[in-house]
């Protein structure tokens, strides 16, 4: 998508609006120094820890690590895609969005939006009028569903038949291709197709923003699949969607905890029990991209599973994704149902007072981690103490370094039987120098290579590119990050003036693009002068490299085997 439209008008959008008015906009931002501040609008936080820099035309949070240019915010916070975030860009500054592809190509995507919103109600519009919907209504009126919770969560019916889609929807080949596409088909091997949900009860899937971008579709009875999920699309990706968290977030005003189960009839029924705070993922472990979506939304995440053994793998592989993001101002929570429970089962039991009571009683992430850890081991023993620390090593590695990981540490010596001091020594290298890195900023390019620390000042300081001196020669070595150092190097020789924003948005969905954004937050100590001799230094250091390398390369050729040019060339090296 970004591809379609030039780079040259983002640059110049980019240059035209101010990431500051657009931030501020929305979130008040305070002055504080040369850059503005503010509580971060994506986690919950009482001190400020979300900055912009007007330099860089970057916002970055130090605490949930949000970060992004103007179009990033949008994106981000109206929860615009790509292509409506540049055009309210556009109208702000006053400019015209280059027609040709662009506008072309949004509509295709739109489309298919509108195809799953019209199947949508066509599900919803059968269950209120197919001859055959008395099974349908019976069955979710038998499992307690209210009227108004069918007609809130859009729940709907596919009759049986294996063409009722294909014919309303799909009257010509592109609509067919369409309703393919969207994933509402199926085909056998002679590649015949057919509705793919068919004698479902239908649960349409929404996106953030409330558009329809997938479905589940539950059988009336015992047979299998009991749920039929869409397939991956261009609209749907189920690592990335959540049921119910539109409805959720629309349903309160500031959600201050959300509630992670694993049905969609547990989010439903707790819905109908005035429980609006649930999710559920789609029959996937929560992903790390579930749980940032989550924590910008709560800054309380409680997971409900069952409390069996499935349940408890579970748990575990959601506080295993979860590491990378412990610490900060929010709360990870875990609870655990009777064997055979669900939560859709217990709030009809037993009320929503007592759920909710079950939900406030939730176990900590610390204390779910080390009982877990604890239960592997026989603690009682020297053996099983040492073995305890052996096992959570790789784990405390992936925690950001900071008062969470030293009190989880300083209760796993505890526990241990040990200090923390020897935990340190035993938790090894890497360990010890995330918190060195942590505590001191970057100073020299001791602490990072220094190829990396040529991309970082020059993505964050980009003028600095003008004294570099010659860096012809660089291509040609082989290192990790030179050839994105060399498109940085090329991109500003050619574009002198980008901030540090049109160089990301240059990078939006490449390869790079997660890479970079990490390396445009990092802290630079180094004063501009100290930034540029660090710089000129590295690229110096870097060409010269390459000469020696190409120069070796000659002479190992032999004299009397080169060509003409690589003569030539030998000399200009020598000189
Ligand atoms: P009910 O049996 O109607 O109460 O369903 P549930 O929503 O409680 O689902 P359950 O706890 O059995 O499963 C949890 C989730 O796993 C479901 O909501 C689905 O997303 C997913 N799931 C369950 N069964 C299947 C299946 O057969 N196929 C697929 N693809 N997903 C399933
Ligand atoms: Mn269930």
């Amino acid at each position: 998508m970004a591809g379609q439209i030039p780079p040259q008008f983002i640059d110049d959008l980019l240059t035209r609006v101010d990431v500051v008015d657009v931030v501020d906009a929305r979130v008040p931002l305070k002055k504080a120094g040369k850059n503005l501040q503010a509580c971060c609008p994506f986690h919950n936080e009482k001190t400020p820890s979300f900055t912009v820099s007007p330099e860089k035309q970057f916002y970055h949070c130090f605490g949930c690590g949000a970060h992004g240019t103007a179009i990033g915010f949008l994106m981000e916070y109206d929860q615009m895609s790509f292509p409506e975030a540049i055009q309210e860009l556009a109208d702000l500054a006053g400019m015209t969005v280059p027609t040709t592809s662009f506008v072309n190509a949004q509509p295709s995507r739109q489309n298919l939006y509108d195809l799953t919103d019209k199947v949508s109600q066509y599900y919803v519009h059968q269950l209120h009028n197919h001859p055959q919907k008395t099974a349908f209504v019976n069955y979710l009126q038998q499992r307690g569903l209210s009227a108004q919770i069918i007609e809130h969560f859009n729940i709907g019916m596919a009759p049986d038949g294996w063409d009722n889609v294909l014919k309303t929807f799909g009257a010509n080949d592109q609509a067919r291709k369409q309703l393919d596409e969207v994933g509402l088909l199926s085909s056998n091997d002679k590649g015949r197709q057919y509705d793919r949900f068919r004698n479902r009860i239908m649960f349409p899937i929404k996106d953030r923003r409330g558009r329809v971008v997938g479905f589940g579709g539950r059988v009336l009875d015992d047979s299998t699949p009991k749920y039929l999920n869409s397939p991956e699309t261009p609209l749907f990706h189920k690592g990335n969607e959540l049921y119910g968290l539109f409805q959720a977030r629309k349903a309160n005003r500031k959600l201050e905890r959300i509630i992670i189960v694993e049905g969609y009839m547990d989010v439903i029924v707790l819905t109908d029990h005035g429980i609006t705070n649930a999710v559920a993922t789609l029959g996937t472990a929560t992903t790390p991209d579930h749980l940032r979506q989550l924590l910008r939304s709560a800054p309380e995440l409680v997971f409900c599973f069952d409390g069996d053994r499935a349940g408890r793998e579970a748990a575990w592989r959601a506080a295993e994704n979860a590491m990378p993001l412990l610490g900060g101002n929010h709360q990870l929570k875990f609870m655990f149902l009777a064997d055979g429970e669900d939560p859709d089962s217990v709030v009809r039991q037993q009320g929503a007072e007592q759920f909710n009571r079950l939900v406030g009683q939730a176990q900590n992430y610390s204390d779910f981690f080390l009982a877990t850890l604890e239960a592997q081991v026989d603690i009682s023993s020297m053996d099983g103490r040492a073995r305890l620390i052996e096992i959570a090593k790789p784990y405390l590695r992936q925690i950001p370094a900071g008062i969470y990981r030293d009190m989880l540490e300083q209760r796993l010596a505890e526990k241990a039987n040990t200090n923390t001091a020897m935990l340190h020594k035993h938790l090894g290298k890497s360990a010890e120098n995330t918190v060195k890195k942590h505590k001191k900023p970057l100073k020299s390019s001791s602490a990072i290579s220094p190829i990396r620390m040529a991309i970082t000042i020059l993505l964050q300081h980009p003028e600095l590119h003008a004294e570099i001196g010659a860096f012809d020669k660089l291509a040609s070595l082989e290192r990790a990050g030179l050839t994105i150092l060399v498109q940085l190097l090329e991109t500003l020789s050619q574009n002198p003036h980008l901030t540090t924003a049109m160089l990301l948005e240059r990078a939006r969905d490449s390869e790079h693009e997660g890479h970079l954004h990490q390396l445009a937050q990092q802290t630079l100590t180094l004063s501009a002068k100290e930034l540029q001799h660090e710089l000129t230094g590295i690229i110096q250091q870097l060409q010269q490299q390459a000469i020696e390398q190409r120069h070796a390369y000659l002479v190992a050729k032999g004299l009397g085997n080169l060509t003409d040019e690589e003569r030539i060339e030998i000399n200009s090296l020598n000189s």
